[in-house]
């Protein structure tokens, strides 16, 4: 994406992985930070707030004839400079123009090293021959984010520095945690070469650099040193000071510059070296442009127009993103030490699922050993598979929706495969000191989190492990009969009301999923289900109370018992009814929206001219309405959320009332995050529901003037779609968004039609007539594990609801719409309804 003469660049960033672990991301004015994971950072953590002025970064200044001038265009003359951005599959490319000069800069992170190359060219755009002199003056971090403030002058007294040929590097003593200190393995390197240009001296130290001065008017440049040197205790900086050349008009200078952490301090100078050779740089560049544009290319989308279209083709992009960038690195996603939420990890599987990913099996199966035997789970994933904690900052939380995830995946994967042989894979059941949905701890715990009796570890199927969940999230209602809200549900702003708190919009998604578990009870071929003891009881047994079976599984000795598959059936879609009369009963507004919540006092969220928009959703995606109750609920919702200025419908109604009883969101300003902004995730799988009951045109309305407004160049979105658009349409927290998930499944399964069901591939489109380019609308994606493209072809262009499938033809061939299998791409005929 190139976005010329950028007027407003604060909010623009591009984040760039690989899969050796290496991290970074990089704005337009080259800030943003660089690391491996939370505790070694090559250069200080930033967050938003950093990302115009800082120079703690990447800093290089310019002294053109005496004046400076810096890389990240803060000096005053650069204030009108025209800046110049290219964003791509990773990579960004910035061009800085102002009278004297031209800076371009290519920032990538090769695919097979530990380090960020920038490569940068100085062109003298005058008429006359410059002075030039270039400093590269990066101060490097070298430690845990936690030291930000935490021991930060502390753990600068482990700094060890040295200076090399072309760069400086920081090897601590020690890598610095009260809790027990490591000695430090890694090294922080800063490397920069030109061919046109040769050192003159380097400043290992920040102090001496900037003595009383700043780093954009450093007053220590006489502290120059040279090869060997070596400094310690003191905050590191990467200085690399070059000789003063002179520069004829139009010509340019080339510098590479590194920024690098490896174990071995000869592998980090060698992968330096090695990346200062414009060859090797290119072939690099290369590599991962191509290795990026095949990842997004599982999935890619001709429709609207051209330029929709080469956007929307990014998106793929982001749950990629996600998945190697957890939550806790990029400027918005600053919480967290790393690894990823409960719900993340299932949501995140749902686009791996799509882009038939051959890991999701095994990552699928791996999951479900984060169940504990009480239906909660753990809710940290660490980034190895199987790496499971109680919670980030040991604070132990139950979030209510946690449950119901793990089916929506799973049902997805076995449609997608028809592997229902999944379901009884055998999984082993999560063990820490927690019981009780975490309200109790027990002494006796596994060492190796897995639970046991005695030496036994126990094992359930998968299937047992969902019934689990959904039959103890069912159980544990309020008083109102809706399913407690405990610590939050999937919005987690909402955590102030675990003592009265429910959740109506989650009560929804446990009973659609009983159904569901019913569903595909009924199509394994055994005519028994094997389940521990306890959990039979709960599900068979009326006298039988969730705070009997919590007691009986705070210390685990359950056999297992065999119940006929009709019967347990028929017990879960029986226990669903009676919960959905409960909703009918009690849930619904006068004017036919639903409640979503109660809260701490008991008493419902909602007043008559208020609305969530959580509860309509939930009651949309799970199909709990009828088809009235539904139109009744999409016109209400309608009503009081969509903004069609910012992106369409926004969270909640203005409280106007911090409410202390629902929780911190309402303590955000209104039209910000889980307060009323428009947040993308809710408002995708609302367009979800929409369209699962053919509303196409609401669905489209909802879900494309939340796309149409991340396309705006107002919206500060540079790629992607964002977590929420606040007030004033301006899209926050970028990238890493289940909600990217949520578009690419909506686009896939309800607009394109790509509908599996137990492995079967239907086409069902609820394309609209604006959604073709010349009649024609085509989806590339991943079916039973092979490529297919179909081609929708609307030659009378006729709206949805006026056309129907006239015929499809693979290999030139006629067939009929219903495949178990897929011989090659599709092209389907659209004609009128006769
Ligand atoms: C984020 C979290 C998600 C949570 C949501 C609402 O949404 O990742 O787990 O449910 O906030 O609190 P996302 O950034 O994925 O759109």
């Amino acid at each position: 994406m190139i976005f010329n003469n950028l007027k407003n660049d604060t909010g623009f960033y591009i984040p760039m992985y690989n899969k050796l672990g290496f991290k970074s991301y990089v704005t337009p004015r080259l800030l943003g930070d660089i690391k491996l994971d939370y505790h070694t950072y090559l250069l200080e953590p930033t967050t938003e707030i950093d990302l115009t002025s800082s120079f703690f970064s990447r800093h290089v200044s310019f002294y053109v004839d005496g004046k400076p001038h810096f890389l990240n265009g803060n000096s005053e003359s650069q204030q009108t400079d025209k800046i110049d951005v290219e964003l791509g599959l990773l990579y960004q490319k910035v061009t800085r123009h102002n009278k004297k000069f031209q800076l371009d800069v290519t920032t990538f992170v090769p695919l097979d090293a530990l380090m960020e190359s920038n490569v940068i060219t100085y062109q003298n755009t005058t008429s006359k021959t410059q002075r030039l002199k270039v400093i590269v003056a990066t101060p490097l971090y070298g430690r845990s984010a936690d030291n930000l403030r935490d021991h930060r002058h502390v753990t600068s007294l482990l700094n060890r520095v040295e200076v090399l040929e072309n760069c400086v590097v920081l090897n601590p003593t020690l890598s610095f945690d009260e809790r027990g200190h490591k000695k430090n393995e890694l090294n922080y390197g800063v490397y920069a070469s030109s061919p046109q240009l040769s050192v003159e001296g380097y400043y290992p130290s920040l102090e001496d650099y900037v003595k009383n001065g700043s780093l954009q008017f450093p007053k220590g440049l006489d502290s120059l040193v040279q090869t060997g040197d070596y400094v310690e205790g003191k905050e590191a900086l990467g200085g690399i000071s070059f000789k003063t050349i002179e520069v004829k008009s139009q010509e340019v200078i080339t510098l590479y510059f590194n920024l690098g952490i490896n174990h071995s301090k000869e592998q980090l100078i060698s992968t330096f070296n090695k990346y200062s050779q414009s060859k090797t740089i290119a072939i690099a560049f290369e590599e991962v442009k191509t290795y990026f544009t095949k990842e997004v290319s599982k999935l890619q989308f001709h429709m609207k127009n051209l330029e929709y279209s080469e956007k929307l083709n990014y998106i793929p992009i982001q749950p990629i993103l996600r998945r190697f960038q957890g939550n806790s690195y990029l400027p918005h996603h600053d919480y967290g030490k790393g690894g990823r939420g409960w719900r993340d990890l299932w949501q995140d599987l749902i686009s791996m699922i799509m882009y038939n990913d051959s890991e999701c099996r095994s990552l699928l199966l791996n999951n479900f050993a984060g169940v504990r035997i009480d239906g909660s789970n753990a809710t940290i994933i660490g980034d190895k598979a199987g790496e499971f904690l109680a919670d980030r900052n040991n604070i132990v939380r139950v979030w209510s929706d946690h449950a119901a995830w793990p089916l929506l995946t799973t049902k997805m994967y076995i449609d997608e495969t028809g592997d229902l042989s999944f379901l009884l894979e055998t999984q082993t059941y999560f063990d820490d000191q927690f019981t009780h949905y975490t309200k109790k701890t027990k002494t006796k715990k596994s060492t190796n989190h897995q639970l046991k009796i005695q030496n036994d570890t126990i094992y359930g199927t998968v299937l047992e492990h969902l019934i689990l969940q959904n039959v103890v999230a069912i159980n544990n209602v309020g008083s109102n009969g809706f399913v407690r809200l405990e610590d939050a549900d999937w919005n987690d702003g909402l955590d102030m009301a675990s003592k009265k708190g429910e959740t109506i919009a989650f009560t929804h998604f446990y009973i659609n999923n009983l159904l569901v578990l019913a569903e595909l009870i009924q199509k394994l071929e055994t005519p028994k289900i094997e389940l521990f003891e306890s959990l039979t009881k709960l599900i068979l047994n009326k006298n039988y109370s969730l705070d009997i079976f919590f007691d009986d599984v705070h210390d685990f000795t359950d056999n297992k018992v065999s119940i006929d598959k009709e019967i347990l059936a028929s017990e879960l879609t029986k226990k669903a009814t009676l919960v959905l009369k409960q909703i009918n009963k009690y849930a619904f507004m006068r004017e036919g929206g639903l409640q979503s919540y109660i809260d701490n006092d008991g008493n419902f969220l909602d007043s008559s001219s208020t609305l969530s928009l959580t509860g309509q959703t939930m009651a949309l995606l799970n199909q709990t309405l009828s088809k009235t109750q539904a139109k009744k609920v999409s016109n209400v919702t309608k009503k009081h959320l969509f903004d069609r200025m910012i992106g369409g419908y926004r969270l909640n109604s203005n409280y106007q009332d911090v409410k202390m009883n629902m929780g911190r969101a309402y303590g955000f300003a209104y039209g910000t995050k889980e307060n009323g902004a428009v947040f993308s995730h809710m408002s995708l799988m609302y367009a979800y529901g929409l369209y699962q009951y053919n509303f196409v045109k609401q669905g489209r309305e909802a879900y494309q003037t939340l796309v149409n407004q991340a396309f705006k160049d107002k919206s500060v979105v540079c790629l992607g779609i964002p977590e929420y658009f606040n007030n004033e349409g301006i899209g926050k927290y970028l990238y890493l968004t289940g909600s990217a998930t949520w578009l690419l499944k909506l686009l896939r399964t309800e607009v394109f039609g790509i509908e599996l069901s137990f492995g079967t591939l239907r086409l069902n489109p609820k394309l609209s007539k604006d959604d073709f380019i010349d009649s024609i609308a085509v989806i590339k994606t991943y079916v039973h594990n092979k490529p297919l493209q179909v081609t929708y072809h609307n030659p009378k262009k006729l709206e949805y609801g006026d056309y129907r499938i006239a015929s499809i033809q693979m290999n030139g061939k006629e067939v009929i719409n219903e495949f178990q299998s897929i011989e090659g791409d599709l092209e389907v005929y659209l004609d009128e309804i006769v």
